[in-house]
């Protein structure tokens, strides 16, 4: 099975995780490869929850286009699971997110939600996270001054750009990817992350930091995870 194959397994087993769940509720949806694929399994049973709540605009472009029905988040007030797919996830629950550069709205709806079902393949399990460079999202104008904390914690740091055709960069020099927020992302290769909720804590207290990705108090409540014997349920 290739690994298109494994998140589309994982999807399939999300959609009946969730189905699982009293009709007539709201539902929080993330963003990446293996969020799309669980959109996608779902899409069939929309009428099953009332609406949902979207981590992105790429979600909401695709939610909407399965006439899901997209909530502002103020509207909500009960979210009973936020499914999601990660980076890294280690043996606790902790994740890092950010690789499809959508981890504050991320976190903001993971925070909302009564449970984090995080769904992946089981090359996104490790047993330390730090091999995926940690990505945190800034305000633009405080790229130095972040930059300069985040190396002091002995990562390297990394702008990271937007993605351009080779004819778009012959005409004009490599530009910041930018957030749905307007943000900046770094990227921090070179961590070795022993206490996930320590370093997300003190990453948060630099000025300029709009979220760090590693998801450490909205960690993993349920992880599906697949391989090629199938898909694995654990609770953390
Ligand atoms: C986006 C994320 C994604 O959940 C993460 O990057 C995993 O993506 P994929 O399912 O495509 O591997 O955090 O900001």
């Amino acid at each position: 099975m290739n690994q298109d194959q494994l998140k589309q397994l994982v999807g399939e087993a999300a959609r009946d995780e969730v189905l699982k769940l009293p009709a007539g509720q709201v539902l929080g949806v993330g963003t990446g490869s293996t969020a799309n694929c669980f959109i996608d399994a779902l899409a069939p049973f929309k009428s099953h929850f009332s609406g949902t709540v979207s981590s992105s605009n790429a979600t909401t472009e695709r939610l909407l286009k399965h006439g899901f029905t997209v909530l502002d988040p103020n509207e909500v007030t009960q979210l009973p699971a936020y499914v999601d797919g990660a980076d890294e996830i280690d043996p606790f629950g902790n994740m890092i997110k950010g690789g499809g550069g959508a981890l504050t709205r991320e976190k903001i709806i993971a925070s909302m939600a009564q449970q984090f079902i995080c769904i992946c393949d089981a090359s996104k399990q490790v047993p330390v996270l730090g091999a995926f460079a940690l990505p945190v999202e800034i305000i633009p104008l405080a790229k130095g001054v972040v930059s300069r904390e985040l190396e002091k914690l002995g990562g390297r740091v990394s702008l990271r750009l937007s993605k351009q055709t080779r004819s778009d960069l012959e005409q004009t020099p490599s530009q910041a990817f930018v957030t749905d927020n307007g943000g900046w992302i770094l990227d921090v290769a070179g961590l070795k992350i022993s206490d996930p909720a320590a370093l997300e804590s003190h990453i948060n207290q630099i000025a300029g930091v709009i979220t760090v990705g590693l998801f450490a108090k909205e960690k993993a409540d349920v992880l599906l995870v697949s391989n090629a014997s199938g898909v694995s349920r654990l609770t953390f």
